[in-house]
């Protein structure tokens, strides 16, 4: 096993390659956007080029798009696709009913669409991810930059009646000016601590003019496939109620390890 990957790279690997296993000739897969993601999309990449694997992806991100067609995947648009067999993507934290907080890398609103128009969505991810209670990861929303300071203000005022423990916000910048997103919006970090009731923030936020989507992905994610550096795999099903525990054999992966970690 190459040495040059930290733990948690390969625990990214380990669960990006077990859940390509999910996807099958035929399918069309949203792929998702993030460190563990671009995992996926290479192994999904080399399946295509050595095993045949055929497959039209529909990419969460201008970057997962371009490295998906430099792997060599099909890439088409969600319209032209217009529904799709199974989504897999990373996420910042997930809690033990499969709900997640995304948009770490800013493509909240692009992977929610997406999932959301699946028929399957699979989270991969390394164990620091899972929490008891979401929250302690910042909570992302997408915001149109037309007043967000009045937006955002507004959104602090209703955190008070919310069952949050911290409501202190922050624009995402990029250097020395704001985060962009695909959609031109901004993000705005809201440093909530604790989440208590995550399924009612969610609703209560995209209530809010300003507010194009939250991070909260609640009832979307079917399963989580945690990867661990030593080649353990737990595959939390929300459906089945059930944990699985696999060993993936890294000895295996040696050449896609050299071959994908450019
Ligand atoms: C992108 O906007 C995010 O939702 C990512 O899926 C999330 O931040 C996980 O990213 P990593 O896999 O890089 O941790």
């Amino acid at each position: 096993m190459p040495s040059d990957l930290s733990p948690i790279d390969k625990a990214k690997f380990i669960s990006a390659k077990r859940a390509a296993q999910y996807v099958e000739s035929g399918m069309k897969v949203g792929l998702g956007t993030g460190s563990t993601a671009a995992w996926l999309v290479k192994c999904l990449g080399e399946m295509v080029r050595e095993e045949g694997l055929r497959i039209k992806g529909v990419p969460t991100s201008t970057r997962t798009a371009e490295l998906a067609r430099d792997v060599g995947i099909e890439v088409i648009s969600l319209d032209e696709a217009r529904w799709l067999d199974l989504t897999i993507d990373g996420a910042d934290e997930f809690d033990g009913e499969l709900n997640l907080i995304k948009g770490g890398g800013g493509a909240l609103l692009q992977e929610k669409i997406v999932a959301t128009a699946s028929d399957q969505m699979i989270v991969i991810a390394d164990a620091g991810k899972k929490v008891d209670t979401l929250g302690a990861f910042p909570l992302p929303i997408e915001v149109i930059p037309f007043g967000w300071q009045t937006t955002q203000a507004l959104v602090e005022e209703t955190l008070v009646s919310m069952d949050v423990l911290g409501r202190s916000s922050a624009l995402r910048m990029n250097g020395e000016t704001p985060f962009l997103t695909d959609e031109g919006n901004h993000i705005l970090d809201l440093h909530l601590k604790r989440i208590g009731n995550a399924r009612q923030l969610a609703l209560v936020l995209n209530q809010m003019p300003g507010v194009v989507e939250n991070g909260l992905f609640i009832d979307i994610c079917d399963r989580v496939i945690i990867g661990f550096g030593d080649g353990r795999v737990e595959i939390h099903d929300i459906g089945e109620g059930r944990v699985d525990a696999e060993h993936l054999d890294l000895a295996e992966s040696d050449n896609l390890f050299s071959d994908l970690s450019d």
